[in-house]
C-alpha cells in the first residue's frame, strides 16, 4: 500500500485501508468512486492554473529563475549583520519560521557566528505581545540587525505597527542608514508599504500577485530568509519543482500524492472526522505542523460554498509532536471520540544519531535500550503509537521523509499546498480566500480609528455594552466591621 514519489516522500495509507486488522477503514472502491470528481478537478485546476489562479504552482518556474538576485542579496548582507528579524504575521511568519527550523541547526541562534556560516541570527516577530516586542528590541543591537517587514497586503495592522515602532528606533540610533536596516517583500503595486519603501530607499522585493499568504513561502517571503541563513535555496526549489511535476502529470487517485491525500482526508472527513491531527515524528518539523494548520485552517474553513449555498466546511487542524504528545494528547486519540485522522511524518535517516550505552550492571528493565540508537527508539515509538490507534480502529496515515533535507522540504511544501487545494475541490469551496480573517482586520481597523470604518466602531463599541463577566466580590473595610 506504499506509494513513492521519487523516492524521497513515501505515503504509507495502510491505517486508512480497510483490512482484517481495521476493518472500519475505507475500501479501495471508495478512493476510486472519488476518480470522477478529481478528474474533473485536476482538468479545471490545470485551466485555472494556466490562467494565473494556482500561481504558487505556476510560478514556481520564475521564482526559480528569481534565486541568483535572492541568494546575492542574501550573501551581500549575511556577513554585515548580527541579526536578521522578520516582521510578519500568518502566511508571512509561519513558511520562514518552519523551513529554518526544519533544515538549520536546531539551536542555530545559540551556535556562534562561524558556525553558523557567519550570517546572522534569525527571529520572527509574528506577535504584537507588548512584552515579547519590548524584550525582543532590547536584546538586539539596532546597528546591527537587520528587519525584513514581509506583508503581501502591505496593510496588515500588527505587521505595520512593528515597522513603525522599528522604523523609529532605527532612526534615533543610525541616523541617515536607517533605511539600510529595511528589507520589504510585498506587493508591487498594493498598500502602504510599498510607497513607505519606495519613497525611503529600502531594498524590496516582490511578492508575485497570484500568490496568496499561506502559499507563499517559495516567493521571497521565506527564500530570502532561507537564503540569508544559509539554506540550500535552490534545492528547496528543485525539491518543490519536482513535486508539482508529479502532481501536475500524474493522473488517478492512487498515482497522485495531492488526490491521494486529498481522498483520504475527504471521505475521513465524510465519515465525521472533523479532526485532522498532523504529528510530525522531528523535532525539525514541530513549526511545520504551525504552517500546516494555517494552510489547512484557513484554505478549508469556509462559510459558503461556490454556489453560495451554507455549508461551513474545514477539518480542524491539530498540532502534535512525536514523541512528546504521545504523553500528553494521544489517549485522546486512541479512547476518545473517534472523530480524528491523524498523519505521523516521519523521518527516515536524521542527520545526527547518539547511540544508547550499554551498562550490565543496570537493572534489566532499562538495560534493554542499551546499544540501541535514539532514532531507532524514536521510530519503535511511532510504530508502537500507530499499532495502538489500529488496534483502536482509529484512522491514521503516515508521510515518510528519506531524511530531513532542502530538496524533500521543498517537496513536502508543494504536495501540503496540492493536497490542500485538491480538498477545497472536493468541498467545493474557495481555497483560496479568507473573509473570516478579513472581518477581524476590518473590525481592528475600525477600533484603532481608520478612517471609513466609523460604522464598524460603533458596531462593536454597542455590542460591547452588554458583559458578562464574573468576578470575587471585594469587601468594604466598613462591611469587615
Ligand atoms: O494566508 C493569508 O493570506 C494570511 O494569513 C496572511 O498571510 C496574513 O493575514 C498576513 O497578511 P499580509 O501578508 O498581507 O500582511
Amino acid at each position: 500500500m506504499d506509494y513513492q514519489v521519487r523516492s524521497q516522500i513515501t505515503l504509507d495509507y495502510t491505517g486508512m485501508i480497510s483490512s482484517p486488522q481495521n476493518p472500519r477503514g475505507f475500501k479501495s472502491e471508495e478512493l476510486l468512486g472519488l476518480q470522477n470528481v478529481l478528474d474533473q478537478a485536476q482538468a479545471t485546476l490545470e485551466i485555472r492554473r494556466e490562467a494565473g489562479e494556482l500561481d504558487f504552482s505556476k510560478l514556481l518556474t520564475s521564482m526559480k529563475t528569481q534565486l541568483p538576485e535572492i541568494i546575492d542579496y542574501a550573501n551581500t548582507v549575511a556577513p554585515k549583520y548580527d541579526n536578521f528579524v522578520i516582521l510578519g504575521i500568518g502566511g508571512s511568519a509561519l513558511g520562514p519560521l518552519a523551513v529554518q527550523q526544519a533544515l538549520n541547526h536546531y539551536y542555530y541562534n545559540e551556535l556562534p557566528s562561524e558556525k553558523r556560516g557567519n550570517r546572522p541570527r534569525f527571529y520572527v516577530m509574528d506577535n504584537i505581545d507588548p512584552v515579547r516586542f519590548t524584550e525582543l528590541l532590547h536584546m538586539l543591537e539596532p546597528r546591527k540587525t537587520l528587519f525584513n517587514v514581509i506583508s503581501k497586503s502591505g496593510n496588515t495592522s500588527e505587521t505595520m505597527a512593528q515597522f513603525l515602532i522599528v522604523r523609529d528606533t532605527l532612526r534615533r540610533v543610525c541616523g541617515e542608514s536607517y533605511a539600510e536596516h529595511i528589507v520589504v517583500s510585498t506587493d508591487k503595486e498594493k498598500g502602504n508599504l510599498l510607497p513607505i519603501a519606495l519613497k525611503e530607499g529600502y531594498q524590496c522585493f516582490v511578492i508575485p500577485a497570484g500568490i496568496g499568504g499561506r502559499f507563499s513561502e517559495l516567493t521571497p517571503v521565506g527564500l530570502l530568509a532561507a537564503a540569508i541563513c544559509g539554506i540550500d535555496v535552490r534545492q528547496l526549489m528543485e525539491g518543490a519543482l519536482a513535486m508539482d511535476q508529479w502532481i501536475c502529470n500524474s493522473k488517478g487517485v492512487l498515482s497522485n500524492p495531492a488526490q491521494l491525500r486529498a481522498a483520504l482526508a475527504y471521505l475521513s472527513w465524510q465519515k465525521g472526522k472533523n479532526i485532522s491531527v498532523f504529528m510530525p515524528y522531528a523535532d525539525g518539523l514541530k513549526t511545520m505542523a504551525d504552517w500546516y494548520a494555517q494552510l489547512w485552517a484557513e484554505s478549508l474553513g469556509k462559510r459558503f460554498d461556490r454556489q453560495g449555498r451554507i455549508v461551513h466546511s474545514g477539518q480542524t487542524p491539530v498540532k502534535a509532536l512525536g514523541v512528546t504528545d504521545q504523553h500528553s494528547q494521544v489517549q485522546l486519540y486512541v479512547e476518545g471520540p473517534d472523530d480524528k485522522v491523524i498523519t505521523f511524518v516521519t523521518v527516515e535517516k536524521f542527520n545526527e544519531n547518539q547511540k544508547i550505552p550499554v551498562d550490565a550492571e543496570l537493572p534489566e528493565d532499562i538495560q534493554f535500550l542499551g546499544g540501541q540508537t535514539l532514532e531507532e527508539l524514536l521510530s519503535a515509538e511511532q510504530k508502537a503509537t500507530e499499532y495502538a490507534l489500529t488496534l483502536a480502529g482509529r484512522q491514521h496515515q503516515k508521510m515518510i521523509l528519506s531524511s530531513l533535507d532542502a530538496y524533500n522540504v521543498g517537496q513536502l511544501l508543494l504536495l501540503l499546498e496540492w493536497e490542500t487545494t485538491y480538498m477545497g475541490e472536493l468541498l467545493n469551496i474557495n481555497t483560496f480566500d479568507q473573509p473570516g480573517v478579513e472581518e477581524g482586520k476590518n473590525g481592528t481597523y475600525a477600533l484603532m480609528g481608520r478612517k471609513g470604518y466609523e460604522a464598524r466602531k460603533y458596531e462593536i463599541e454597542e455590542y460591547g455594552k452588554t458583559q458578562y463577566c464574573l468576578y470575587e466580590p471585594v469587601s468594604t473595610d466598613e462591611e469587615k466591621g
